[in-house]
């Protein structure tokens, strides 16, 4: 693999939650992503992408584990150092911006705070390229959040995430909130900019499509853990995790011929509980390919093909 910007090695999160009991939100996940890729992280609600994303960040303490950024430990308190190179988009621009500061003053807050600009002008000229370099103008600055549409405030929430210059962004769902017509506008801005500034994108997201289209690779999260990860048109055309073929096989295809000769795999069972769960692997209860085994040996994340990492002893 290419230079390698981010090196995740056995990352967990655990929270204590009601009766002092533990919830493993992200248990020891492994995984590198080179500079400039867009990696694309996919499983269902609660799986724990966001609290990977936060851990990865700094947002979140890691339990266990470590997180390298170009070759820096941010788990080593160098997380202030790499602040700036490190930047999080959330699901929801509204609640993420605050109400009562203007455009220009959301968008200075990490100039002033990392002390970015070298003049009153420099920094005016910084604000103004910014809301242009998202598609909005200098009119912009002076308006409140509560002034734009849903899309125009994911838009400022990007170009506050830019404000700083960083190299990596992780971005939490950032389009779910949006109106169908606006998501694609806001994917366009995000993989011009990629392009422009050779950006490195986690991209955290529900919908397999869109995921599909701007990802170099798939990494699919369940329950805590990553259970595949691979190149984008390998995962659609070769998922081989029980739990990625199932989720692959929700996907509506076009095509009324080949939706119909199709098989869905229908997933049975209920979620195992993050909280104490049992020995082996967490997809057992669920899986249709179980073996005596997987109830006992935790499966782990292994490349079964070049560039192509599974956890499953079917595999
Ligand atoms: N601050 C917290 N305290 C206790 N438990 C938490 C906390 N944050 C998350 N969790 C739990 O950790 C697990 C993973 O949550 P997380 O928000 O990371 O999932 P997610 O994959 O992002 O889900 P979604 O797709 O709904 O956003 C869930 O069981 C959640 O309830
Ligand atoms: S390890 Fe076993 S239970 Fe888990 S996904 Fe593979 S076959 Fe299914
Ligand atoms: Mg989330």
């Amino acid at each position: 693999m290419a230079e390698a910007l981010l090196e995740v090695s056995d990352l967990s999160r655990y929270f204590t939650v009601g009766n002092r009991k533990t919830l493993k939100a992200v248990d020891g996940v492994s995984m590198t992503m080179r500079r400039g890729e867009t990696l694309g992280l996919v499983g269902e609600s609660g799986c724990g992408k966001s609290t990977l994303g936060r851990t990865i960040i700094g947002l979140y303490e890691p339990t266990a584990g470590t997180v390298r950024f170009d070759g820096a430990n941010v788990t080593a308190g160098r997380y202030r150092e790499l602040a700036l190179r490190m930047q999080m988009i959330f699901q929801d621009p509204y609640t993420s911006l605050n109400p009562r500061m203007k455009v220009s003053d959301i968008l200075a807050e990490g100039i002033d705070n990392h002390r970015l600009a070298r003049s009153t002008a420099d920094r005016s000229k910084r604000i103004v390229d910014l809301l242009e370099s998202v598609g909005l103008s200098q009119e912009h600055a002076n308006r409140y959040p509560h002034e734009f549409s849903g899309g125009q405030r994911q838009r400022i929430c990007i170009a506050r995430a830019l404000s700083v210059s960083p190299d990596f962004i992780i971005a939490d769902e950032p389009i779910s909130s949006l109106d169908v017509s606006i998501q694609a506008q806001v994917v366009n801005l995000l993989q011009d900019l990629q392009s422009e500034m050779g950006l490195t994108y986690l991209f955290i997201a529900h919908d397999m499509s869109m995921v599909r289209c701007i990802s170099d690779r798939i990494g699919v999260m369940y329950l805590g853990s990553l259970v595949e990860l691979a190149p984008s048109e390998d995962l659609f055309a070769k998922p081989l995790h029980p739990y990625t073929r199932a989720l692959l096989s929700a996907i509506p295809i076009p095509d009324p011929k080949e939706e119909r000769s199709r098989r869905r795999i229908m997933l049975k069972g209920t979620v195992h509980s993050p909280i104490d769960m049992p020995p082996g692997c967490k997809f057992a209860l669920r899986c249709e390919c179980r073996k005596d085994r997987c109830l006992a040996d935790i499966p782990r994340l292994r490349e079964v093909e070049p560039g192509h990492f599974c956890a499953c002893h079917d595999v």
